[in-house]
């Protein structure tokens, strides 16, 4: 098998690809948001701080107060690891540093000119590699009686707080990589794994080989496929028998008659028949072409039946003319097995159907040969007739062995022969499975059986009554 087109691989990667590209999506949005409220959170500590810076200057311009002594204080009260505070006056000229860098920030001169004129500035420095940021205000709390006129509070521990964020933010994206792809290999796998081992049963079965089964692990689409295989090969492996059976089955239906027509023409043409009972032979023998001409076509009318090439043409005929002709037919079967057919009906008229004549004559005369083939000698077979509302049901009944119950299902499949040894002889397991599709074929007819081991079976075929012509 070739890893790169399994569907292990497709599955697998398409999983780790949308679940890697679903948390880098949501990683990110998450981060520029994080981001925002970080430093958004940093804005209002240094807009406090602005107001406290404020507030101090006040204090210090405040009359009988000594202002160098309170403006030092905020050098107290800054934190200065992290912040640095510088006061400018209105040329510009820097007045006050309170910082715990070791050099001071150069700090553009345009950038507090902006300030002068009113607009403050919040923006991103570049100091020695490290990203500062600052905030430029005016100062206008004091009008005019400040010296002091900008202040820039300059942030320095902003990159190591986005920095260990941004670390956090791996460490969770790793470990859920990971987790999530240990996951999806086992959900991968266990979802092939199972396609796996069916192909390979598959080809075992296109081998000829329907003994292997898929194991069915699953209630899912994947277990019912494998049921389905399993019912396949089940069903594939009983055809492959029947169609072995039906070979065999066909082969000696033909070399008998075969063998016996052989037999007399050649007995005829050294003479060992005399030439007074030569007729009888030839009786004998058209007897026998007969047989096979019966059973080429069961073979031709199965096949056409099965391409869906019949048609049915009913029309409303007189059905208990058709069983009287057909039970006249079988006379000379009847005669030399002992065997008594009777006709029961308890309509005095004769009763029209409506469908095939020449089909329903099929399934007749299948249903009757049977009852006489499976019955035992002296036997009696009863063929009943009936109306029951707009149906007529024919029910031919017979005292031979019966069908057990659990072969009644598979009467109608073709080749299908209950007990081999028994009916190796009379027929090829076609008769019923044709009498089942022109049923079939017929709208509103259809057949059922009842039977009962070692007492008998019956056969009911139910029909349309004709249908009656609207007088005018
Ligand atoms: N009247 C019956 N009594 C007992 N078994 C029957 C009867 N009719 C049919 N069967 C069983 O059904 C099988 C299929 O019948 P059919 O299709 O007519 O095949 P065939 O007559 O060629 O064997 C028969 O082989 C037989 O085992
Ligand atoms: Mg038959």
């Amino acid at each position: 098998m070739k890893l790169k087109s399994s569907i292990f691989t497709k599955l697998f990667s398409t999983y780790v690809f949308s679940s890697i590209a679903a948390f880098l999506i949501f990683s990110a949005v998450f981060y520029i948001l994080f981001q925002n409220d970080l430093k958004q959170n940093f804005l209002n500590t240094l807009h406090a701080q602005h107001e406290q810076v404020e507030l101090t200057l006040e204090l210090a311009y405040k009359e009988g107060q000594n202002k160098d002594a309170i403006i030092s204080t905020l050098g107290l009260m800054n934190d200065k690891d992290h912040r640095s505070i510088y006061l400018f006056d209105e040329t510009g000229e820097l007045l006050h540093v309170f910082s715990g860098m070791v050099e001071p920030l150069h700090i553009e001169k345009e950038v507090i000119e902006k300030a002068l004129a009113g607009n403050p500035v919040n923006e991103f420095v570049n100091e020695k590699g490290q990203r500062i940021f600052l905030m430029v205000s005016p100062l206008e709390g004091g009008q005019d009686t400040f010296e002091e006129k900008v202040l820039v509070i300059a942030l320095h521990g902003y990159d190591p707080v986005a920095k260990s964020i941004k670390g956090m933010f791996m460490l969770a994206g790793l470990i859920t990589t990971v987790v999530t792809t240990c996951f999806l290999f086992i959900l991968s796998n266990k979802l092939s794994s199972p396609l796996r081992s069916m192909n390979l049963v598959a080809m075992e079965y296109a081998k000829g080989n329907f003994d292997k089964k898929v194991e069915v692990k699953s209630n899912d689409e994947i277990g019912q496929l494998g049921d389905t295989l399993n019912h396949m090969a089940k069903e594939l492996a009983s055809l492959d028998l029947m169609r072995k059976e039906f070979v065999a089955n066909v082969s000696h239906d033909m070399r008998s008659p075969l063998t016996s027509i052989n037999g007399f023409i050649g007995a005829m043409l050294d003479g060992t028949i005399p030439e007074r009972d030569q007729s009888r032979y030839l009786h004998l023998m058209k007897d026998e072409t007969e047989r096979l001409i019966k059973l080429v076509n069961d073979l031709l009318d199965i096949a056409r039946i099965e391409a869906g090439q019949v048609s049915i043409y009913p029309q409303n005929y007189n059905v208990s003319e058709q069983i009287r002709s057909l039970i006249a037919k079988l006379e000379p079967q009847l005669l030399k097995q002992e065997l008594e057919i009777e006709l029961e009906t308890y309509e005095e008229k004769d009763i029209y159907v409506f469908a095939d004549k020449d089909r329903i004559d099929q399934v007749l005369g299948n249903l009757i040969q049977n009852a006489i083939n499976f019955s035992p000698s002296k036997g009696l077979v009863t063929i009943r007739l009936s109306t029951i509302a707009k149906d007529v049901v024919i029910s031919i009944k017979d005292h031979g062995p019966g069908i057990p119950k659990e072969e009644l299902n598979y009467i109608w499949d073709r080749f299908f022969k209950v007990d081999k040894a028994r009916s190796q002889k009379v027929g090829t397991g076609i008769g019923l499975s044709i009498v089942k599709h022109i049923v079939d074929l017929h709208g509103g007819a259809k057949i059922e059986v009842i039977s009962e081991v070692g007492k008998g079976t019956v056969f009911t075929v139910t029909l349309p009554l004709e249908h009656k012509k609207v007088r005018e």
